[in-house]
């Protein structure tokens, strides 16, 4: 039975026009949990996934992003258990089961396995918030429509971590919350291998309808519980729709190259370091203020490893952080060292442009951001792939398009467009269409409309 405190809980969460398909999306899984792990007390918690519409790659940079919340999202149901195991269903064939003991040293599943995403956050939440955390009975719901299409760069494992974060914190009454939460979340994500940033964790914690969040991704000097800058963007005055366009390419196994990109980032402040050794820079944010023609001499357009060696700089071990050594080294010989920061460079000046543009209701402005994004994730930093650039092309070609980009890490998944509130309907057939045309492949286009943060949505008892 659905009270009305559930409806109330949804309408919150997403909206009072998606209020009653929701309500049967949830009980469906209480039902899917109840025969699983039989009646009883049962908290559903959500995590939306996003899509980025600025500020690519600059997040592990310590720069600035802005991405916006998605309603499409990851449903964890979870009752608490006495002892410290973790068991997880998923409420798609094809998951299979889990089960896990929490530890300050989780054994990891193999590559890519999705109990990894639930591990992470357990370990180290048993590390910093431990020991003895209780673990819980779980079933996963990211089922389409309502899930994260997964692998589209839309952040659907995130979502995953973060709601078993969500779960672990709420159920073992940790006092953890907002950007804290979201920093952990974060950190935990290293687990899984692949060296990513901040902003897939903080946007889906942080999330607030009909709005984009504004994070710069450097940790504040002075720390403390809200140690990071952020504020909520408005988004969705003035008559223009958020669009997703999935281009249903699915680039399996991105890590290493992914954590290629990191590296290079990261041998590009080595080899300022050596140039400017009083300067204290840490992160290419350090060098955000500087002129781009004044450090573009001083980055190789490529390196290759032996040079890196002679110069005392490993690239194998320059991905690893704080929390130790992490398991996907960059796995190449050759950095391409000054497009990837120039990169980082300019995307930064550009998501504060943006802000600026969107703040000032000047949607040309922040078309034309757009576009300078993308041509440099595509030119400079390398990660679009001819299904995309079919996608942005069509997406330009349509009349009320103000801009339109590749979103995520890149190598396959969605663009996000802006486009004038009267044209979606012509867009959806123009690009879908022009797609199959050019690519024989299908084109999904949704709108972005944000869903609340992450969190307990809901605490039934099923009798
Ligand atoms: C992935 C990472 C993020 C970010 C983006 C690229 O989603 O998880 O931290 O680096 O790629 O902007």
């Amino acid at each position: 039975m659905l009270t009305m405190d559930m409806i109330s809980a949804l309408r919150q969460t997403y909206g009072a026009a998606a209020e009653a398909a929701q309500a049967a999306r949830y009980r469906r899984a209480l039902d899917a949990f109840k025969e699983r792990y039989g009646p009883g007390q049962v908290c559903v918690f959500h995590a939306p996934g996003r899509v980025n519409l600025i500020g690519e790659h600059t997040d592990y940079n310590h720069g600035f992003v802005l991405p916006m919340a998605l309603d499409k999202d990851v449903l964890l149901l979870a009752r608490p258990r006495d002892d410290g195991a973790v068991r997880l269903s998923n409420i798609e064939e094809g998951y299979g089961d889990r089960r896990f003991d929490i530890a300050q040293d989780i054994p990891r599943a193999s590559l890519g396995d999705w109990a990894n995403y639930a591990q992470g956050p357990a370990q180290l939440l048993e590390q910093e918030y431990g020991p003895g955390l209780s673990g819980f009975d779980g079933l996963v719901d990211g089922a389409p429509p309502f899930g994260v299409p997964r692998g589209a760069g839309l952040s659907s494992s995130s979502a995953l971590t973060v709601a078993t974060a969500v779960a672990l914190v709420a159920l073992n009454d940790i006092d953890l919350a907002g950007p804290e939460l979201a920093d952990a979340c974060g950190r935990a994500e290293w687990y899984v291998g692949t060296r990513g940033g901040i902003m897939d964790q903080f946007i889906s914690i942080l999330a607030r309808r009909d709005h984009a969040l504004f994070l710069d991704c450097r940790p504040r000097a002075d720390g403390g519980a809200n140690a990071y800058d952020y504020r909520h963007v408005s988004i969705g005055a003035g008559g223009y729709a958020v669009l997703v366009v999935d281009s249903g390419v699915r680039h399996h196994n991105t890590g290493p190259l992914f954590n290629r990109r990191v590296a290079e980032g990261r041998i590009g402040v080595r080899l300022l370091q050596r140039h400017q050794p009083e300067a204290s820079i840490t992160h290419l944010r350090d060098v955000q203020v500087v002129p781009w023609a004044e450090l573009e001499p001083l980055l190789p357009e490529v390196i290759h490893r032996d040079e890196l060696l002679r110069l005392g700089i490993d690239p194998d071990t320059i991905l690893d952080g704080p929390a130790g050594p992490t398991s996907a080294t960059p796995d190449t010989d050759r950095f391409y060292v000054r497009r990837r920061c120039r990169h980082v460079h300019s995307e930064n000046r550009r998501v504060l442009a943006s802000v600026e543009a969107l703040e000032a209701g000047d949607m040309a402005a922040f078309g034309r951001l757009l576009a300078q994004a993308h041509a440099s994730a595509r030119d400079d930093y390398e990660i679009s792939t001819p299904e995309i650039e079919a996608l942005v092309d069509l997406a330009n070609g349509v009349p009320g398009t103000v801009g339109a980009r590749l979103t995520g890490a890149g190598w396959g998944g969605c663009i996000v467009a802006v486009v004038a509130q009267e044209q979606v309907a012509a867009f959806a057939q123009a690009v879908t269409r022009g797609y199959r045309q050019r690519t024989g492949l299908t084109a999904t286009v949704f709108p972005c409309q944000s869903a609340a943060g992450a969190g307990l949505v809901y605490r039934s008892d099923m009798g």
